[in-house]
């Protein structure tokens, strides 16, 4: 059975930010969420996060176990506290990961486990990686073939700093030799800190196996310090993201600008303009066209839907809409099929039915609109009275005239019309045809003279 630990207390001093550093997002999720989940990939579920106080609350979002390190004494502490709290099991396997390596995946830890299972009397396997000389990370010393130690930079000597292979921190150990480690743990070092790779010499020293296992691509331990690295990190994941969705099917004009979130879902042969962004659990059907300069949110588009220059929020969109240029969808809007929302429309917490068309410069806000129903340029839904929001209703195959202003709660009825410039305050009849402030009936007369 094997375990993770994951080290998540460090203060991240040179994030220089009020939140701790591994909830500093990513392509819309926790860097901490990146390591947990390839750690699931990797069939490791059963996970403890070391972390501060301020933790104890928003950890619980992400489904792991968490124990508190107060205060923060090192690493090879932190793993000491997390192995307080994991009960000891015979012939345990425990992998310990960084909280703040977003960019880890599933494989790193599945070469570590196989490292470390490869023969008996493996005390313990550790990714290492070959990084530039100004790397901070601490250096790995050898002795011919064989790992020796692991020196920290501040405690290196000048030759030891110009080592170019450096520990990344990721290690998986053999669950007894790992407690009886820490228990021997000083803090006899420049930072007057417990040191979880302190642990190497410990195992050397007493005739133990230590294996190195180099990281195929560095940039995959890249440990995040500071709002540099979180940049640099930010745009491997969304290439990484825009990667996947381009295989399966999807194109991106120019993926530098084009940014994702995990966990959507885009069909075939949709195309994705620069400068938009797609986020939080939207799915977008096949054939469609987005951007350039969109934003998604939250959004379920259906197939062949086209949205431009706008923007999407929590709404839901059916087969061959076209949105924009320069609209916004927001609050729970769903629009059947067919519809068309133009130029400078903002549309919220509304049902739009199939081919209905608001084209030009509205505001429909808490609305239902039927089919076949024609929304003039300009016609506003005067929704809210200053003290709550009412409903619009209108009905099928209505023309509401350009320049309308229904004031809500109001009804209007099917095959109606509203002459332009209408302000419509009370409820207009199926086939009733208004105009005027406020809007009445129309007299026979003019009704005749447009027939
Ligand atoms: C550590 C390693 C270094 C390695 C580097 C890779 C040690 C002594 N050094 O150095 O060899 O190259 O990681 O990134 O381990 N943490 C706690 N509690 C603590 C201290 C740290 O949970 O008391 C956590 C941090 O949140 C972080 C991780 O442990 O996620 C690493 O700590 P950090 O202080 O960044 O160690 P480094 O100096 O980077
Ligand atoms: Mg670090």
């Amino acid at each position: 059975m094997i375990r993770a630990i994951v080290l998540a207390a460090g203060k991240g001093t040179r994030m220089r930010s009020a939140r701790p550093k591994v909830l500093h997002d990513i392509c819309g999720r926790p860097m901490l969420w990146y390591v947990v989940r390839a750690l699931r990939s990797a069939g490791i579920d059963e996970i403890v996060v070391v972390i501060s106080q301020e933790l104890r609350e928003e950890i619980e979002a992400f489904g792991v176990e968490s124990v508190v390190q107060e205060p923060q004494l090192g690493t090879g502490h932190a793993a000491r506290i997390a192995l307080e709290h994991l009960p000891v099991r015979e012939g345990g396997r425990i992998v310990v990961a960084c909280g703040d390596m977003p960019l880890v995946t599933e494989e790193i830890f599945a070469d570590l486990r196989r490292a470390l299972d490869a023969d008996n009397g493996t005390a313990m396997a550790l990714i290492t990686a070959t990084m530039p000389i100004s790397s901070n990370f601490g250096r790995v010393v050898r002795d011919g073939d064989a790992i020796e130690r692991i020196v920290e930079v501040r405690d290196a000597s000048p030759e030891q700093r110009r080592i170019t292979e450096t520990n990344a921190g990721i290690y998986a150990f053999d669950e007894a030799a790992l407690r009886d480690a820490v228990g021997h743990l000083t803090t006899n070092n420049a930072q007057k800190e417990y040191y979880l790779t302190d642990t190497v010499a410990h195992f050397v020293e007493r005739g133990k196996r230590v294996k190195p296992v180099p990281a195929a691509e560095p940039l995959h331990v890249l440990g995040i310090n500071d709002r540099v690295e979180l940049a640099q990190a930010r745009r491997e994941m969304n290439a990484r993201l825009c990667a996947q969705h381009m295989r399966d099917g999807v194109t991106i004009i120019d993926p530098l600008t084009a940014y994702l979130e995990p966990e959507l879902e885009i069909g075939r042969d949709t195309v994705i303009y620069p400068n938009t962004s797609i986020g939080r659990l939207s799915r977008v059907g096949q054939n469609c066209v987005l951007g350039p300069n969109s934003t998604l949110s939250n959004a379920m588009l259906g197939d062949r839907v086209t949205v431009r220059e706008s923007v999407v929020l929590d709404s839901n969109v059916g087969d061959d809409c076209s949105i924009g240029p320069y609209a916004h969808l927001r609050a729970q809007t769903e629009l059947a099929s067919r519809v068309h929302v133009g130029n400078f429309v903002e549309i919220k917490k509304s049902q739009l039915g199939s081919r209905v068309k608001v084209s030009h410069l509205s505001y429909v806000g808490d609305a239902e609109i039927g089919e076949n129903t024609n929304i003039g340029a300009g016609t506003i839904t005067c929704n809210y009275d200053g003290k709550q929001k009412n409903r619009t209703v209108i009905g099928r195959n209505v023309a509401i005239g350009s320049n309308t202003s229904l004031v809500a709660p109001v009804r209007v009825g099917d095959d109606a019309l509203t002459g332009a410039g209408s302000v419509v305050t009370r409820d207009v009849g199926d086939g009733e045809r208004v105009a005027g402030n406020p809007a009445r009936p129309l007299p026979k007369k003019v009704l005749d003279q447009r027939a």
